[in-house]
């Protein structure tokens, strides 16, 4: 039989991300392999996004490159995934003639048996069924190793809050919790596989397990604090409004729980908050973040901004610039309001000009790589601990390394800061991968975006390896 072999492109968030990964296992049990490019591919799945138009937008040209092979192709199968599916559903089918098959956010389990029907038996298919999302998530299957130590888990789907500007309760469906036995056993069996890190997902994971009356979520990083092997935990997303006193406290209390803490605040109008229906204040906002660092000092909050939401005025808008330093943010995420057609603000009078958006967005970006910069800047001089994640992708350049031979890699403090950096001990440069080990770094210099430094642990190691043939200095 012929190799078969598969190409993803995933477009959109950490979910998404999660997501394409089951894809891929789920194409495994058919035999596909993973194909080096797209013009390769015997199937090509799209994983999209529609959380802005400009996400949507890119999903519709890369299907638009997808037309030209089938052209030339006309065995190649097509499918498109993820949220843009589950918003047009059928639709996408009828106005592209060359498509397979459209599969929804729920239907990822199902996959395998879409494309073998498919295979067998030309026929076209859309499954946008949002039913079934917790027997579905138990099928969870092992995703293919990499390199990076660091992984996505996949906590909860959905969302209830309906924020006004947001699809995402209209393509994830309602809000849904994994059991906490499914979650650790993946855990456990990525750390057997090497992981070292996990970033927990879900749309607001403060109200994790609440529906199905399963442990809370601060109960949950208790125990997947104790997965032996497991040096790291990180979650996302936090919803301000749901924010527990547990959570903050297990700050404090559990070792291997990140420093850093993704808040999104989006505007800092109450006005424009209540617009945006967040349900909380910029007060309580505020207070959240003091309780938060008196729990655990030095811990780093990042955030999500829109600007340009309708009805932002000038007024308004110096109030988000003002919570972004009041909140002294280590960093954050800045979009443009984007009209949803599902989404209740699309209707809402008082849209703000593309110019002024613009406008707005480079004003929030200054001022945020300000403060970043600031913030980097007093960590020169100081040792970070950071989690190896490999070879950095900028072979040297920054940082007065100048030397072209020179390997440089990567990884991030517990507070989420990237660091690159190289390898010396008793003045020789390491070539050992250390990627999944904690490693301390003197940081030498800040960036805007990053730090660099060197590795300052590794006196023991090299002493050690100096008895070994497999380092290369
Ligand atoms: N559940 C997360 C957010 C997920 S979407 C939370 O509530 O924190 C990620 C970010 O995209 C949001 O925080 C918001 O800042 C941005 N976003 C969502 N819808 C948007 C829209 N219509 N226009 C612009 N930005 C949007
Ligand atoms: Fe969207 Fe709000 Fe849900 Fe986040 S909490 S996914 S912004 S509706
Ligand atoms: Fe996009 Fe869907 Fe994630 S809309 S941001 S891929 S949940």
């Amino acid at each position: 039989m012929k190799q078969k072999y598969a190409y993803i492109h995933t477009i959109g968030c950490q979910m998404n991300v999660y997501d394409s990964g089951r894809i891929q296992n789920g194409l495994q049990s058919l035999h596909y392999r993973t194909a080096a490019s797209m013009e390769t591919a015997d199937l090509i799945i799209l994983n999209t996004c529609t959380i802005r138009d400009k996400a949507e937008q890119k999903a519709y040209s890369f299907l638009g490159r997808t037309a030209r092979l089938k052209r030339k192709n006309p065995d190649l199968i097509i499918g498109v995934g993820g949220c843009v599916a589950q918003q047009e559903g059928e639709k996408i089918l009828r106005q592209m003639p060359y498509l397979d098959f459209v599969f929804g956010t729920h239907a990822i389990g199902r996959l395998a048996g879409i494309v073998a029907r498919i295979e067998s038996r030309r026929c076209r298919i859309v499954d946008t069924d949002l039913t079934d999302i917790i027997d579905e998530l138990r099928g969870e299957t092992e995703p293919e190793a990499d390199l990076s130590p660091s992984r996505f888990v996949t906590i909860m789907r959905g969302c209830d809050n309906f924020c006004s500007y947001c699809v995402v309760p209209y393509v994830r469906g309602r809000e849904s919790s994994r059991h906490p036995r499914h979650i650790l056993q993946e855990i456990r069996r990525l750390v057997a596989g090497g992981v070292r890190e996990v970033t927990l997902l879900g749309q607001n994971v403060n109200s994790y397990g609440l529906k199905e009356a399963l442990p809370s979520f601060a109960e949950l990083l208790s125990e997947v604090n104790a997965v032996p092997g497991l040096l790291r935990i990180r979650f996302t997303t936090s919803h301000p409004k749901d924010l527990s006193e547990d959570l903050v406290a297990a700050f404090g209390r559990l070792e291997k729980l990140c420093r850093h803490i993704h808040l999104p605040v989006q505007s800092g109008s109450d006005r424009i908050l209540k617009r945006m229906n967040r349900r909380y204040t910029r007060q309580e906002y505020l207070q959240k973040v003091e309780r938060l660092r008196q729990a655990c000092p030095g811990i780093a909050v990042t955030s999500d901004i829109i600007v340009g939401f309708p009805g932002e005025t000038d007024a308004d808008f110096q109030q988000t610039l003002d919570i972004i330093r009041q909140a002294d943010f280590d960093n954050i995420f800045v979009f443009s309001y984007s009209d949803r057609p599902s989404a209740p603000s699309a209707r809402l009078s008082g849209k703000i000009t593309e110019t002024q958006k613009n406008r707005r967005l480079q004003t929030v970006l200054a001022l945020q790589e300000e403060i970043t910069l600031q913030k980097n800047q007093a960590l020169v001089g100081s040792t970070v601990e950071i989690l190896v994640d490999g070879f950095s992708k900028k072979q040297n350049g920054k940082g007065g390394s100048g030397n072209s031979e020179t390997v440089q890699w990567t990884g991030r403090t517990s507070t989420h800061r990237i660091v690159n950096f190289i390898q010396t001990a008793g003045g020789v440069e390491i070539r050992r991968n250390y990627s999944g080990r904690l490693l301390d770094v003197r940081i030498e210099q800040a960036l805007p975006h990053s730090l660099w430094g060197r590795a300052a642990g590794l006196e023991s190691d090299f002493q050690r390896l100096k008895g070994e043939k497999s380092y290369a200095a």
